[in-house]
């Protein structure tokens, strides 16, 4: 007989298996296959389908439809019809319909737990504990923003029918992320989960009839990326809504360019895990476990780039070994198993494929000496050393329980390796220094930061990502904005005065356009890090005014002027650090010296383009306004605190991108450009703008009021040219972390597909429907929101 001691020192220890049998008779009962969901009934699986099964032993748990093109329709015509009536339907009855959905979601909480951990080969314990309960805590939470959304976003609607593609990893709580916001804001949604992983949607889909849900709201249909893609790509779909990798993010990038669709994409991750010297070492190495370990590293925050202090590395090393040794891996339904099944045959080759090549490259792969079963998907826990940082296991995403681990010697090499990624999802953060913690978590690139603590999630925090992990939030205030429009105005050319929105009177001795015409040679240069510069190639254009007459020249400017424009303004990153205070006063500045030159200007916008001189006073004035507008706003425009998890309290942070591409529109030369700019900079961004190329004197007049403001070089670079070639050089460059775009339609299709690469994020609008004189449309928290990204950092707080 065993003594204690003897099962302590072993770890032996007896299965644990949760019962599947309720689970078992679920699928059973839908022995002949599932159909999809749609206007609140299943549809006959028909005779295309595709087997889904359970990836820890191999057997077929179910025969699930293939969603044909017809079937997306069938699904997106149901969530249209059903459109006028949700979203009319008061928050407060919304709030009841996801209310009763969470409550039946924890009624059925091991149903649904047993059957992820079925079909994913999660382990139970996490589908569970983590899971399921976030799954139900999201309905909540968006049960309370239904409530509340009139009041706390007013003048905001619904988008319309969401199109919304899930991926395999969290099954069921993706499903949460996408529904319970579109919901809660009125939308109505077609949902496809992923081909590996289609149960507990269809489990849900039952939940929905159950709460009584009105038919349509919710539509699913399965299938696989080809259903995905007929969903992305139906004209009556408003917004998608994308969680998977980053490729397939691309494309559906592309596949949106110029449709006027919304669309969020949550892609992909290299975490850093960083590990500095003076860690609590014992609580890293638990929390490399939740970072790489938890969900099999199949986690697209995973925390799999563990970056450690040179001094304390191979301490940690050892330690990390031996706690590797005690984890379990194996049949997911065993309550006491750590690192459950992989999730599909394909998924675990590619790992052992990107493990191979670490070994190839030099890499020390170490894996716990663990009896993996002899059939189904599994992989053991792994750990790589003396990787390099360019190496593919370094670089790419594994998706699988794979951590790779490299030392720093300093904070700046720790952010230095840790933003050395093409992505930005997360970062974990491991000191007993705040100091430390925070200086390097304001640093580092990611739009979730975790201190002490890692793979945290909450209802109430957004999550999503910087660079190529995509953009747009889930969770919380911040994910409720992507399924919120404003609605379209029919812009009426309304009397002046009412445009002016409150500016009833003009400017006192308003004078006549009536200053000499600029002289013909007089040729405006570009401005580019603070100086005035030829174009790369010494072209220049005529500039005309509305009835043929030559008033001036500007530059040509192309692709190499565009990138040393985005080099000036990469240099001029002090901008983001100083205080909003400092930019406001640099903003008053500038709003001042308009002020002071506003019959110059004004003049000169009613040569170029036959303004009145009433409304050319106008637009100047609106101008210096608007200057003053975001002058006010730039220490204003706070991020928030949420009530998250217990222990830890959760920073919103808005925070700069960096460099932002500005493409101007033709009418209102001077006030649009203000409107796009003032924002920009207000938030802490550097700006390459491109003016109106019809009318770009505008623009290039304000060279010397920026010079007079003490506004520093490289924080307004503009480039005068043909708009779409330059727009589209902006769209290509990685060095521009987001574009706005106010010109016609097919420049718009262009710069969205041209964005793909980077992935970065744009907005466009079409003109002519903005009316910039006016402040409903062209002034306000949007344009602040759309200047910024938020940095969820999670820090300890409290008992
Ligand atoms: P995936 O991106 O192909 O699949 C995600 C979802 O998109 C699935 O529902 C799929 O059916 C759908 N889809 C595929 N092609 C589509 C298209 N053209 N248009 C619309 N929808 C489409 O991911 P996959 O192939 O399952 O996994 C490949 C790799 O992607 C993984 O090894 C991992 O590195 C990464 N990945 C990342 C995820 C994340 O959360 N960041 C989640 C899943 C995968």
């Amino acid at each position: 007989m065993p003594q204690v001691r003897d099962i302590l020192d072993t770890m032996d220890y007896g299965t644990s298996p949760e019962a599947s049998d309720v689970a078992r008779a679920w699928l059973a009962a839908h022995g002949d296959g599932f159909g999809h969901f749609i206007e609140g009934a299943f549809t006959p699986p028909g005779d295309d389908t595709f087997d889904v099964s359970n990836p820890a032993t191999g057997e077929t748990l179910a025969r699930v439809a293939q969603g044909s093109a017809a079937d997306v329709d069938a699904a997106v015509a149901a969530a249209a019809r059903a459109f006028p009536g949700w979203s009319a339907t008061p928050g407060h009855v919304r709030a009841r319909h996801l209310y009763a959905l969470a409550r039946l979601v924890q009624k059925r909480e091991r149903f649904l737990a047993v059957l992820e951990t079925l079909d994913n080969g999660k382990p139970i314990r996490e589908a569970r504990d983590i899971d399921v309960p976030l799954v139900a805590r999201h309905f909540y939470h968006h049960a309370g923003w239904a409530e509340l959304i009139e009041t706390e976003f007013p003048g905001q609607v619904p988008v319309g029918v969401c199109g919304q593609i899930i991926p395999w990893n969290f099954p069921l709580l993706m499903l949460a992320w996408k529904i319970a916001p579109a919901l809660a804001a009125g939308n109505t949604v077609v949902l496809k989960p992923a081909e590996f992983t289609p149960l507990t949607a269809l489990a849900f889909a039952e939940i929905c009839r159950e709460a009584g849900l009105p038919p349509g709201v919710v539509n699913i249909v399965c299938g696989d990326g080809s259903t995905g893609a007929a969903l992305v790509r139906h004209p009556c779909v408003a917004k998608v809504a994308f969680t998977g990798s980053t490729e397939v993010g691309r494309q559906i990038r592309e596949a949106t360019a110029g449709s006027g669709k919304k669309l969020s994409l949550e892609l992909g991750g290299k975490s850093p895990f960083v590990v500095f010297a003076d860690a609590d070492l014992d609580a890293a190495v638990e929390g490399v476990v939740d970072a790489i370990w938890f969900n099999g590293g199949q986690v697209c925050c995973a925390g799999s780039r563990i970056l450690v202090q040179e001094g304390v590395a191979e301490r940690f090393y050892a330690k990390l070994r031996r706690r590797m040794a005690t984890l379990r891996t194996g049949d997911p339904l065993d309550k006491s198993t750590d690192v459950g099944a992989i999730v599909a045959p394909v998924q675990l080759d590619r790992i052992r494929s990107l493990v191979a090549a670490g070994e190839a490259e030099g890499g020390t792969l170490f894996q716990a000496d663990t009896d993996l079963p002899a059939t189904g998907c599994f992989f053991p826990p792994s750990l790589f050393t003396d990787v390099e940082p360019a190496s593919t296991v370094a670089e790419v995403e594994i998706f699988g329980p794979v951590a790779v681990a490299m030392t720093f010697r300093t904070l700046d090499e720790a952010v230095a390796l840790g933003n050395n990624t093409r992505y930005g999802l997360a970062a974990s953060i491991w000191s007993e220094n705040i100091d430390l913690a925070l200086d390097v978590a304001a640093r580092v690139k990611a739009g979730v930061v975790w201190i002490n603590a890692t793979n945290v999630f909450d209802a109430a925090a957004g999550f999503g990502g910087f660079k190529e992990s995509g953009f747009g939030r889930e969770g919380g205030r911040e994910g409720l904005e992507e399924y919120l429009t404003h609605p379209v105005r029919e812009v009426k050319r309304a009397s002046l005065t009412g445009r002016a929105n409150g500016l009833s009177a003009l400017p006192a001795g308003a004078p006549a356009a009536s200053v000499a015409l600029p002289t013909i040679d007089r040729t405006a240069k570009l401005f580019i890090g603070g100086k005035q510069v030829r174009p790369d190639g010494g072209h220049s254009t005529t500039v005309f005014g509305p009835r043929g007459a030559p008033l001036g020249q500007a530059a040509l400017g192309n692709r190499k002027d565009i990138r040393n424009a985005v080099e000036a303004a990469e240099k001029a990153a002090s901008w983001g650090a100083t205080t909003g205070h400092s930019r406001a006063q640099v903003l008053y500045y500038v709003a001042e010296n308009l002020s002071a030159r506003a019959s110059e200007f004004q003049d000169r916008l009613s040569l170029m383009t036959g303004a009145s001189a009433e409304e050319a006073a106008l637009e100047v004035e609106i101008s210096v306004r608007r200057t003053f507008f975001y002058a006010a706003w730039a220490d204003k425009y706070d991020g928030r605190v949420h009530a998250t998890r217990a222990r830890h309290v959760t920073l919103a942070m808005n925070e700069s991108f960096g460099v932002m591409g500005l493409v101007c529109p033709d009418e209102a030369p001077l006030l649009a450009l203000v409107s796009l700019l003032m924002p920009v900079l207000a938030m802490g961004n550097r700006a390459v703008l491109v003016p109106s190329p019809t009318h770009p004197l505008a623009a290039t007049d304000l060279y010397q009021v920026l010079e007079t403001s003490d506004v520093p070089p490289g924080v307004v670079n503009i480039v005068t040219g043909e708009r779409d070639a330059l727009a589209k050089t902006l769209a290509e460059h990685d060095g521009v972390a987001a574009l706005w775009y106010a010109g016609p339609p097919d420049g718009i299709a262009a710069v969205e597909r041209a964005s793909a690469g980077n992935l970065k994020p744009t907005w466009a609008s079409a003109h002519p429907p903005r009316d910039w004189f006016h402040a409903r449309e062209a002034q306000g928290r949007e344009y602040l929101r759309r200047a910024t990204q938020v940095k969820n950092v999670w820090v300890p707080y409290g008992e």
